[in-house]
Formats: structure tokens, C-alpha cells, sequence
């Protein structure tokens, strides 16, 4: 998050908006400084705000913390998504030339690829009641999850699906467990409804499994991938390790594609790798998926999708010069990796 607000900061007299900036804690910080993963003002903020940028939460100090309540008062990241009712993840996977010596597959597999998986945020697994670690008989214990879709759910989340695709390649892959799991059953009906509506999108169904042999046998045949919280969570990860490193995957987590701040509620931005407690403090994370997420909120935040494209391509830039952090096969430290995206934007 340091690296993304230097860049901010850096970079801001270049663009034709500026910005104003109001940090605040989440989730462990936030525990150690306020005994709460996520205080109220903090959603209040957020939700008076025109986009909420987030850096990595957590860590192994936090985990054993489980206050009552509600799914989300155990994870502050969760409550912020539930608050500002974000249920729509999009995690772009893209292939960089500067970078197919360090992904597992052959060249031919992933050059060109381009991925977008938009995951349910805001309800399913990770939310849904009945949920919890109960005793039973003979001292036996339970832990019990449950998958709740309602309608309106996947048909909000389906639309920006079908939408995205209409942006893109026209192509929808809907990834379910309905074979299993009768949340996935409602899924593929509804999803199967509201294509309807898109009769120039071509919408073909996957199951999940299948859906993750298939992206690492043949990647290129997706475009967009529509998923639940779950399994998006695991394919969102996946599609980061076909491009390089997950420590380059941005995301945006939305209520609309539309960019009007009048009727949506921020976005969050934020990367998709999670912390990495075993290198924190030693400064040589790789900064690209949270600077990528400062283009996201560029892009779908505030209605600029300029500066997102010249982001992207300053990135490219850096690394094509060969500056890069360890998990990307450098030496470079965190700072130098932001330092040689502010140099290339500068060009
Ligand atoms: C992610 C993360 C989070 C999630 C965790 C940290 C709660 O893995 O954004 O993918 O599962 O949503
Ligand atoms: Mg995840």
C-alpha cells in the first residue's frame, strides 16, 4: 500500500484528476489497534468515498481470533465487501511476454491469454447460515458451512457477466457444481434465464473441476468466467499462476460495471494474493498486483481507463527492462519494482 500511494503521488500531476486521501486500519491492524477487524466509521468512510483502495490484510496472529457474530465481524476485508455490497470480483489474468519464463507452462499455451473471472463476493460458502464448529454426540464436533444463491443474486451478478462479455470477446463461461450441488442447480437455471436477455453472447457451462483441468490444458478458450464466491476464490488463484505470479493480479470488486458514483457504491481495489507473513518487513514483495489495482480504479472507480491502459503497459515496460522481484525471478526489491513503473510511466 506505501508503494501504490508513492506512486499516487508521483504520478498525480500527470493526470487530469487529483485526489484526496483518507487511510485508514482493516482487519489485523485494525484488531491491535481497536479490538474490531472492521470499525463502523471505516465502513462509513469507505461508503462516502468514491473508490476504497486495500493492501494485504492478515496474517497467522489474527487467525485464532474468532469474535461472535456474524461471518463477516470475523474478517474485516469480508465486512467491507458485505457493507458496501460489492458481489461483483473481477480478477483479470493476462499474459506478458516480459514473463513466460516464470509460469509453468509452455509459451505456446498461455501467449495472448487474456482472462477475466468475475467471482460472487458477497454471498454463497462464505457467507450463507447455517455455519459453525458445534460439539454432538461422544464428544464428536461439527463444522458446518452452507451454499445459499438467491435468485436476485446470481441474476445482478450474471448481468455484469454478460455485460463484461459483451466488452470482450462475447463469450461466457458459467462454472458450477450443479451436478452435486443444488445452489448450483439454481445457478445454471438462472444464469441460463438471463442469457436471454444477451442473445449475442455465446454462453457455454463448465463445472467447476472441469473448469480448472481446462484452464491449465487449454487456457485460451476462456474469456470471461462467471463464477460463485468459492469457487472463483480457487480460480481467481489459478488464473494468476497461468500468467506468472499472483503477486501480480489486480481486482476490482464492484455493484455495477456502469461508472456513475451517483447510484453505485465504491468499488474496492485491492490484489488478489492475500498476505506473506514468512517476507513481510523485508521490503521485496512484488508491489505490481496492488499498483495494477490503482489502474483498476482508475479504470471502473472513477471512469478513466487511459491511465489503467498506460499503467498496465508501464508495467510491461519494467519488466521487459528486466526489473523484477524475487517471486518473478529478480532481485529487485519492492521499491525498485515501483520505482521502475514510475520511470516508464514517466517516458
Ligand atoms: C481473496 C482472499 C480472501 C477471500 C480471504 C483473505 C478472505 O483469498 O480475496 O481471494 O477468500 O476472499
Ligand atoms: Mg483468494
Amino acid at each position: 500500500m506505501g508503494e501504490a500511494l508513492r506512486f499516487l503521488e508521483e504520478i498525480e500531476h500527470s493526470l487530469e484528476f487529483g485526489f484526496d486521501i483518507q487511510e485508514d486500519l482493516l482487519h489485523g491492524q485494525a484488531w491491535d489497534e481497536y479490538g474490531t477487524f472492521c470499525r463502523d466509521e471505516t465502513v462509513i468512510a469507505a461508503k462516502s468515498s468514491d473508490a476504497v483502495l486495500v493492501g494485504a490484510v492478515g496474517g497467522e496472529k489474527w487467525d485464532e481470533i474468532l469474535p461472535e457474530g456474524k461471518p463477516e465481524e470475523k474478517d474485516g476485508l469480508m465486512r467491507l465487501r458485505r457493507e458496501l455490497g460489492v458481489f461483483a470480483g473481477l480478477r483479470p489474468a493476462w499474459y506478458s511476454e516480459s514473463l513466460h519464463s516464470v509460469t509453468s507452462l509452455k509459451a505456446d499455451y498461455i501467449k495472448g491469454l487474456d482472462i477475466m473471472v468475475l467471482r460472487e463476493l458477497c454471498g454463497g460458502t462464505f457467507f450463507s447460515v447455517p455455519r459453525g464448529v458445534s460439539t454432538i454426540d461422544n464428544g464428536q464436533q461439527i463444522g458446518v458451512d452452507t451454499t445459499v444463491y438467491k435468485t436476485y443474486e446470481i441474476v445482478r451478478h450474471a448481468k455484469v457477466g454478460f455485460e463484461l462479455a459483451r466488452q470482450r470477446r462475447k463469450e461466457l463461461v458459467s462454472v458450477d457444481k450443479a451436478n452435486v450441488m443444488e445452489s448450483g442447480v439454481l445457478w445454471r437455471k438462472v444464469v441460463n434465464d438471463v442469457s436471454k436477455e444477451y442473445p449475442d453472447i455465446e454462453l457455454r457451462h463448465l463445472y467447476a473441476d472441469n473448469c480448472a483441468y481446462q484452464l491449465t490444458r487449454n487456457p485460451k478458450q476462456f474469456d470471461v468466467i462467471l463464477t460463485d464466491n468459492l469457487f472463483g476464490d480457487l480460480l481467481s488463484d489459478l488464473a494468476g499462476a497461468l500468467t506468472g505470479s499472483l503477486g501480480m493480479l489486480p481486482s476490482a470488486s464492484l455493484t455495477s460495471l456502469k461508472n456513475d458514483s451517483a447510484v453505485n457504491a465504491p468499488g474496492i481495489y485491492e490484489p488478489v494474493h492475500g498476505t506473506a507473513p514468512d517476507i513481510a518487513g523485508q521490503g521485496i514483495v512484488n508491489p505490481l498486483g496492488m499498483l495494477l489495482s490503482v489502474g483498476m480504479m482508475f479504470e471502473y472507480g472513477f471512469g478513466y481507463p487511459d491511465p489503467a491502459v498506460k499503467l498496465r503497459s508501464s508495467v510491461d515496460k519494467a519488466l521487459s527492462k528486466g526489473v523484477r522481484t524475487r517471486d518473478i525471478g529478480g532481485n529487485a526489491s519492492t521499491r525498485e519494482m515501483t520505482d521502475a513503473v514510475i520511470d516508464a510511466w514517466k517516458e
